[in-house]
C-alpha cells in the first residue's frame, strides 16, 4: 500500500454491506433480498413489463423503510472524511460511489455541504423516472398508485433505480476519478454485479493502490492489495482516522 501521505484522490465503491448494520437487508447474504424475491421480477424491465404493480409496491416498501432506519458509524465516519478531505486544505478529491439506492450517505451528517460528492450509480429509491418525458424527480411518496409527474403530468413514473440490463449513472465521472484517483477503497461489497464488480482492476490498470473492507472476502479480494475483514462499523471509522491521521 502507499503511504497515506502520498495519497492525495481517493475514490470510495459502498455496497450493501455498509448499511446492513442500520438494518437494511443485503442482496446476498442469507436471508437477503434475493432470497425473498426473484430478480427478474422485481429488477428488470421485464419483470416491470410484466407486473408493474408489484415491482411498484416492491421499492414503495423499502422507500417506506428508510424512515425506520439510521446511518451508521460507518456512514458518519465517510461523511467526516468527506468534511475534511478537501482540495483547498491540501488534502485531495474524493468520490463516493455508491451502488445503494438508500439515503444512508447523505443523511450520515450535517458536515456535506453538498450532495455533490456522492455518486449513486444504481440509482435512488428517493427519485422517480418518467418513462414519458425522462425526468429524474426528488420523490418521497408511493409510486404504487401512479401519480402523474411533475413535469410532464403523465401518470407514467417508475422506481428511479437501476435494473439488471439497464446502464448505470455516471460512469463517465466514475473512470474520470479513478483515472486521478491514488486510492481506490470498495466497502460492503460482494463483487458480483458489474460494471462495479470491475472497478478495481480498472483501478489497478491505472496504477492505483486498492483496499477493500468487508465481513468476508468479496469475489474479487485476490485483486486488492490489501484486503481487511469485518464489520463496516468497526472497519471504517478506524480507516478513517488512519487516513486522517
Ligand atoms: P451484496 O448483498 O451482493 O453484498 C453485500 C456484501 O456486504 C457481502 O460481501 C457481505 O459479506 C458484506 N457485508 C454484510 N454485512 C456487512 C457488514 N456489517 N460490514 C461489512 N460488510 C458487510 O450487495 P452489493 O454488493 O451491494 O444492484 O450488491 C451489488 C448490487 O447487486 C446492488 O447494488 C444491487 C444488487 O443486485 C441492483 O439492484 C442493480
Amino acid at each position: 500500500m502507499q503511504a497515506m501521505a502520498e495519497i492525495r484522490n481517493i475514490v470510495i465503491l459502498t455496497g450493501a454491506g455498509i448499511s446492513a448494520e442500520s438494518g437494511i437487508d443485503t442482496f446476498r447474504d442469507a436471508g437477503g433480498l434475493w432470497e425473498q424475491h426473484r430478480v427478474e421480477d422485481v429488477a428488470t424491465p421485464e419483470g416491470f413489463a410484466r407486473d408493474p404493480a408489484l415491482v411498484l409496491r416492491f421499492y414503495d416498501l423499502r422507500r417506506e423503510a428508510l424512515g425506520r432506519v439510521v446511518p451508521n458509524a460507518a456512514h458518519a465516519a465517510l461523511a467526516r472524511l468527506d468534511a475534511e478531505w478537501q482540495p483547498e486544505n491540501g488534502r485531495g478529491d474524493l468520490l463516493i460511489v455508491t451502488q445503494n439506492v438508500d439515503d444512508l450517505h447523505e443523511r450520515a451528517g450535517a458536515p456535506y455541504q453538498t450532495r455533490s460528492r456522492v455518486l449513486h450509480m444504481h440509482g435512488e429509491l428517493k427519485s422517480a423516472l418518467c418513462l414519458a418525458c425522462g425526468t429524474r424527480s426528488r420523490w418521497d411518496a408511493p409510486l404504487a398508485d401512479r401519480p402523474p409527474c411533475p413535469v410532464c403530468r403523465a401518470p407514467m413514473l417508475r422506481p428511479d433505480v437501476v435494473w439488471f440490463g439497464e446502464m448505470p449513472y455516471q460512469m463517465d465521472r466514475v473512470y474520470a476519478a479513478l483515472r486521478q484517483a491514488d486510492l481506490f477503497v470498495s466497502i460492503g461489497t460482494s463483487g458480483a454485479v458489474y460494471p462495479a464488480a470491475d472497478f478495481v482492476r480498472d483501478a489497478r490498470e491505472m496504477g492505483v493502490a486498492t483496499l477493500e473492507l468487508n465481513l468476508e472476502r468479496s469475489e474479487g479480494s485476490l485483486w486488492f492489495h490489501e484486503s481487511r475483514q469485518g464489520r463496516a462499523g468497526d472497519l471504517v471509522p478506524a480507516w478513517v482516522e488512519e487516513v486522517l491521521g
